[in-house]
């Protein structure tokens, strides 16, 4: 009996120290294994007389089941302590700021880009797109520019490199969108509405100009279309754009080879302290050039002149993006500094849309 009472004292001491899951086991092993020491006892009950096993034999089970169970309820006290210990180290505090992460703005261009083209959708003209290296024909030619005609070298044209022998006029970058006029004419036929924005390309570089530089060019063609409507849609354009209530433009007749009559237009606007007001004031700024499509260049583009007419215009992306913005140097724009993208670029969450307002607030 003294033995069972020595067995008992200790292995209930033993489990009740086991550090953890591996102590618990090794002791499990030492004691219910099947080289354990209580299960070595039970297998001398065999060897006993029956006076002696009558004792004995109730006397261990009862050892071994109170050990068994002093062993499952170590066993889930250790497993309740490391699930508390886990709970513990993994806190997540949902109440810590966020980090902050580098974040890229919407770079001045693209922001006008969307800006004038949320305006021209709401006006029910659609996006046309064309190549930026452009064939001879499309961006001469075709537009009525006859190859003697000077505003080929007004244009200060970069050609692109033809191969020996090659005796086709080299292809050119693009120097005006006015060549997606005739690609869209060429695609959908009579009626259009169209406008197309992206890079242009001249020879030219000081605080105005760049060799890259933005354009978007309009085109309206139906059978009725009139200089009235070029007019209204170019004064709702400006009025939408710069977000004022009056705008004043002035046409000034002028001359593009592709359009007759053609004018150019300024935009009302004063310059006080550096500070530049759109719809007010003596001064006028020039922003586009327009016109009523010429006869040769509806043909040019399988449009018959005598059923269909149309207004177009060609007006300066950076032009207007610096007048609405503020920002005084056109090289700046391209020269991909932080300071000026983080300065002037938009968040990418700030979408332009009609009903929320065109600008940044
Ligand atoms: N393509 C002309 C330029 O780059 C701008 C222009 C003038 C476009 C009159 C037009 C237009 O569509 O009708 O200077």
């Amino acid at each position: 009996m003294d033995a069972i009472a020595t067995l008992r004292g200790k292995y209930l001491e033993q489990i009740g120290a086991a550090p953890d899951a591996d102590a618990l086991e090794s002791v499990r092993l030492a004691a219910l294994g099947k080289k354990g020491e209580i299960s070595l006892k039970m297998r001398e009950l065999g060897q006993m007389s029956a006076e002696e096993r009558q004792t004995a034999g109730p006397a261990l089970n009862a050892l071994k089941s109170e050990v068994d169970a002093a062993l499952k309820a170590r066993k889930s006290a250790l497993e309740d302590a490391a699930l508390d210990a886990r709970l513990k180290s993994e806190w997540l505090d949902v109440t810590l700021p966020g980090r902050p992460r580098p974040m890229g703005t919407i770079h001045p261009i693209s922001q006008v880009m969307d800006e004038l083209t949320a305006i021209f959708a709401d006006m029910g003209f659609a996006v046309a797109e064309g190549p930026q290296i452009e064939s001879d024909w499309y961006n001469f030619d075709a537009l009525n520019i006859a190859p003697e005609h000077p505003s080929r070298q007004e244009m200060d044209t970069f050609y692109m490199h033809r191969a020996a022998g090659d005796e086709r006029p080299p292809h050119v970058l693009r120097t005006h969108t006015s060549p997606v006029q005739i690609r869209a004419m060429q695609n959908q036929g009579a009626p259009i509405r169209i406008i197309a924005p992206g890079r242009v390309y001249r020879m030219d570089m000081d605080q105005t100009h760049t060799p890259m530089f933005h354009q978007v060019e309009g085109l309206a063609i139906d059978r009725d279309i009139s200089m009235a409507q070029l007019k209204w849609t170019l004064e709702e354009f400006c009025r939408a754009f710069f977000e004022v209530d009056e705008v004043e433009l002035r046409f000034r007749a002028s001359h593009f080879p592709f359009t007759e009559p053609s004018a150019e237009v300024d935009i009302r606007c004063s310059w006080e302290g550096g500070q530049l007001k759109i719809g007010e004031g003596k001064d006028w700024l020039e922003i586009l050039g327009s016109g009523m499509v010429h006869p040769k260049v509806l043909q040019a583009g399988g449009i018959d002149p005598n059923e269909w007419q149309g207004f177009a215009f060609g007006m300066g992306i950076d032009r207007i993006a610096m007048l609405k913005y503020g920002i005084p140097d056109l090289r700046a724009f391209f020269e991909s500094d932080l300071r000026w993208l983080r300065h002037y670029g938009f968040a990418s969450l700030d979408q332009p849309s009609l009903a929320a307002g065109l600008s940044r607030v």
